[in-house]
């Protein structure tokens, strides 16, 4: 029936004799954390839905968003920087007669909002992270010739009203998917813009968390990884009407036919509590790799940093997960030259590093953030110190992973085979430590979770050969 409503929910596609006459293409290029990842493609499945197909270079893009980062100096300023490239582009587009829009999204877009249209004056439009189902109107907008800044942050769930994937959509996207649980952040840790910029603590519903995940699982997903800024800080209301965390989480997911790993990240040291490490122990679906950062190994800078937990708690909580989890491997992150960080600080870091042995890790400068509590402390450390440390650093973090991949040569694995690899008649996948892995399988496999041997490890890789053959094999290795 015929109504005058306003339309709620997912947006239908525009019937054809709407559309326009020729298709609209769209390039979003991502920088970032994973959870951009995620938005990016919430962004395009919000446009699809809006008539918008992907294009494949950002030349014939009707529509190019920058999804942006704004964690570190350097991260936020090659937004500028591609913006200047854009702006040619725009301008050799517009010789042709073709009408270009351009967006920045993401968090320089929350951060700095404004001042993003007065130092690049190419961009009609800057959407902050908790508006994007807001996304198709904005572009009619400004297609309109309107400069929009849309960074308030929404009383609507975004997530109620972003339209899900098509089926087709999702097996285009390989059988790895990712899945924002939580979003935003209150710890304020003094050197971080995250929680200015993805705004307070929130978490997903389980109902909608369950529901999505079974789309993907439907649609030939095979592994899931669960994302927030501080993914272990999620709880939400169980069917039972009881409050879950993530452990509970984990193990109803893990309940779905063919979703056959799970992963989680970022955790925070505060929020790992008893039911997720159970989970850990109990979960085989659950990878034994744990991204657990701890930005330093000194009492001191940890309390300067905010981080509310000590190197002790840190190591104690280590001692905890590998008990329940013993093959369990350990990432994280780093941050050196934190104001004050003195040379026996950064020792202590070396220090931890060294007792914990991560198998990957993160480690970065300090950047000092405008806004954030780090960058107005006193003796800020000099760059040339920062670089010194770094390099220490790194090459003690480097030869742990390489240790780390070393000791798996031998070993037989589950692989699960994702996509094609560089030569013909190789495929790659994904260790449950997260490692890639290579391995001779024709592309039929992709999707298949296989034992393979480790035969070596590389500098980035693992090389493998498969180690028995399933029964959809014949004697030629070739499957029927
Ligand atoms: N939510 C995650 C981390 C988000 S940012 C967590 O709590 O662990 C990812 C990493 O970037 C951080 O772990 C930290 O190591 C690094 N980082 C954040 N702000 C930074 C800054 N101002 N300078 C350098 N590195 C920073
Ligand atoms: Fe940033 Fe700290 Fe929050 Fe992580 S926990 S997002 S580092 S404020
Ligand atoms: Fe960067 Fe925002 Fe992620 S600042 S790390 S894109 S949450």
């Amino acid at each position: 029936m015929e109504h005058n409503l306003p339309q709620r929910g997912s947006a239908k596609p525009l019937g054809r004799e709407e559309a326009s006459p020729r298709e609209k293409k769209v390039f979003v290029k991502t920088y970032g954390c994973q959870m951009n990842v995620y938005d990016s493609q919430r962004m395009a499945d919000a446009l699809a839905a809006d008539g918008f197909r992907p294009a494949d270079t950002i030349e014939e893009a009707d529509l190019v968003l920058l999804n942006t980062c704004h964690i570190r100096e350097k991260a936020a300023e090659k937004v500028y920087s591609e913006l200047g490239r854009i702006r040619l582009l725009k301008e050799e587009r517009a010789k042709r007669g073709q009408e270009t829009v351009i967006g920045v999204a993401g968090c320089v877009a929350q951060a700095e909002g404004r001042e993003i249209l007065r130092r690049a004056p190419v961009v009609d439009l800057v959407i902050g992270p908790q508006t994007y189902h807001r996304l198709p109107a904005v572009v009619q907008r400004a297609k309109a010739g309107e400069k929009i800044v849309e960074t308030e942050y929404a009383i609507e769930d975004k997530f109620e009203h972003l339209p899900a994937p098509e089926r087709r959509v999702v097996k285009s996207r390989g059988v790895t998917a990712f899945l924002t649980v939580q979003e935003g952040c209150d710890k304020f840790c003094t050197f971080c813009v995250v929680p200015y910029t993805r705004g307070a603590e929130v978490s997903r519903s389980v109902a909608q968390i369950v529901a999505e995940a079974e789309r993907l699982a439907d649609a030939g997903v095979r592994e899931v990884t669960l994302l927030g800024q501080n993914v272990n800080a999620w709880h939400g209301e169980g069917p039972d009407g009881s409050e879950w965390g993530l452990g509970r989480l984990l193990f109803r997911l893990a309940e779905i036919p063919g979703l056959d790993r799970l992963r989680y990240t970022t955790s925070h040291p505060r929020d790992m509590d008893d039911e997720l490490i159970a989970a850990h122990r109990d979960l085989g679906k659950l990878m034994p790799y744990l991204h657990l950062p701890v930005q330093a190994g000194s009492d001191r800078i940890l309390k300067a940093m905010n981080r509310k937990h000590t190197a002790s708690d840190y190591l104690s909580l280590i001692e905890r997960i590998r008990k329940a989890r013993p093959d369990i491997a350990l990432s994280g992150d780093f941050i050196v030259g934190f104001p004050g960080e003195t040379d026996a600080d950064f020792e202590d870091t070396m220090r931890l590093v060294r007792e914990v042995t991560y198998a990957q890790a993160f480690s970065f400068k300090y950047s000092p953030r405008p806004g954030t509590p780090g960058a107005e402390m006193d003796a800020q450390v000099p760059d040339k110190v920062k670089d010194e440390r770094l390099q220490r650093l790194q090459a003690l973090l480097a030869e742990q992973s390489r240790a780390f991949a070393e000791s798996l040569v031998g070993v037989e694995i589950d692989l699960l085979l994702e996509k094609p690899g560089r030569e013909p008649g190789q495929l790659v996948g994904r260790s449950p430590w997260l490692q890639p892995v290579i391995v001779d399988a024709n592309a039929g496999r992709i999707g298949d979770i296989v034992p393979v041997k480790v035969l070596r490890a590389g500098t980035n890789s693992l090389f493998a050969e498969r180690k028995v053959m399933s029964i959809k094999d014949n004697a030629m290795g070739v499957r029927v």
